[in-house]
């Protein structure tokens, strides 16, 4: 499944200027090619940092795992679920483009678009916290980005503002599909998916897990609903909904859904987050309804508008 050695396969389409034909060929690509730059982020298993093209000069994000200890520690499944979840939703809007997969002895590579704009975590922490306009207008890139993936038969399981990065036009591309849970299509059809299908998983990030995971460690694909809600609460308050001291408190709270708004927090993203933090999922906003709620008025989920529209001046 992963390339040659050292080497993937690009087939590139060149029109031979003898004859003006137009020709296929075949290029290996390997760590030779790049030239590598700044470390752009550490997950807790790899390692994602700039590379450039020695030949066309384009940047991309090159994550670096360590085939020893993902081995060691089990986690040679969950590189794979990555690589089939970013192949399942390649060349997609809202989703960070993979180009292709490598290795040599030591490590398994994935040639990543680069988002020049870093994190949202980053934006968050550097303006302390967003006006509405802001909120609304990254929001209703995340949720669409969601509902995608969903739509792919794909529950992310771990969203939230690290894993959702900006491209140079400040367009949201999430990421990180390692704890992704893909799911298989219905019998006889080719693009429907049973996104009720509970997956037993772990725990992604303390401050955006669901209740339900804590529960009965058991999730279906509202867990990425959670998270959403959990994320706009942060774009006001500037820091999540549920946070403490310590992983076990955060815990606590989650399962009591114990939460409180900032001061001046906009009553129509409280209705919003009020509507979606349920501790029960079948109580959760669906996508359809979130995108339906008067937060978005004004906002045309069916005519790609969100994501052509200018990006407002972070403030
Ligand atoms: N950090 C992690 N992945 C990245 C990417 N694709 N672009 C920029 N920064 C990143």
């Amino acid at each position: 499944e992963w390339a040659e050695r050292g080497a993937a396969k690009i087939v590139q389409e060149v029109t031979n200027p003898a004859t003006g034909k137009k020709i296929k060929r075949v290029m290996k690509k390997g760590i030779k090619d790049f030239k590598f730059g700044e470390n752009l982020g550490d997950g807790s298993y790899s390692t994602v940092i700039l590379a450039t093209s020695k030949d066309s000069g384009k940047k991309y994000a090159l994550k670096i795992l360590n085939k020893e200890y993902l081995i060691r520690q089990k986690k040679v499944k969950y590189v794979n679920i990555e690589k089939n979840a970013l192949q399942r939703l390649n060349n997609s809007r809202g989703i960070v483009k993979l180009f292709f997969t490598f290795q040599d002895e030591s490590s398994l590579y994935f040639l990543l678009e680069y988002a020049p704009n870093g994190d949202f975590l980053s934006v968050i922490k550097k303006f302390g916290s967003l006006n509405e306009e802001c909120a609304s207008y990254y929001s209703a890139q995340v949720i669409d980005a969601i509902d995608f993936i969903h739509s792919k038969g794909i529950i992310h399981r771990d969203i939230k503002p690290e894993n959702i990065l900006l491209d140079k036009d400040m367009k949201v591309k999430l990421t990180d599909f390692g704890t992704a849970k893909i799911l298989k299509s219905k019998e006889g059809t080719t693009e429907s998916f049973d996104l009720l299908t509970r997956a037993k998983s772990f725990v992604g990030t303390a401050e955006y897990v669901s209740p339900e995971l804590l529960n009965d460690s058991y999730v279906d694909y509202r867990c990425d609903i959670w998270a959403f809600g959990c994320i706009l609460f942060q774009m006001i308050a500037g820091k999540p909904p549920f946070k403490a001291t310590n992983e076990y408190l955060t815990f606590q709270k989650v399962m009591k859904v114990q939460y409180a708004f900032t001061a001046g927090f906009p009553l129509v993203i409280r209705d919003l987050v009020k509507k979606i933090l349920m501790k029960q999922p079948d109580q959760r906003l669906s996508i359809p309804q979130i995108k339906k709620h008067y937060f978005f008025e004004g906002k045309n989920f069916n005519d790609a508008s969100i994501w052509s529209d200018a990006p407002p001046e972070i403030q």
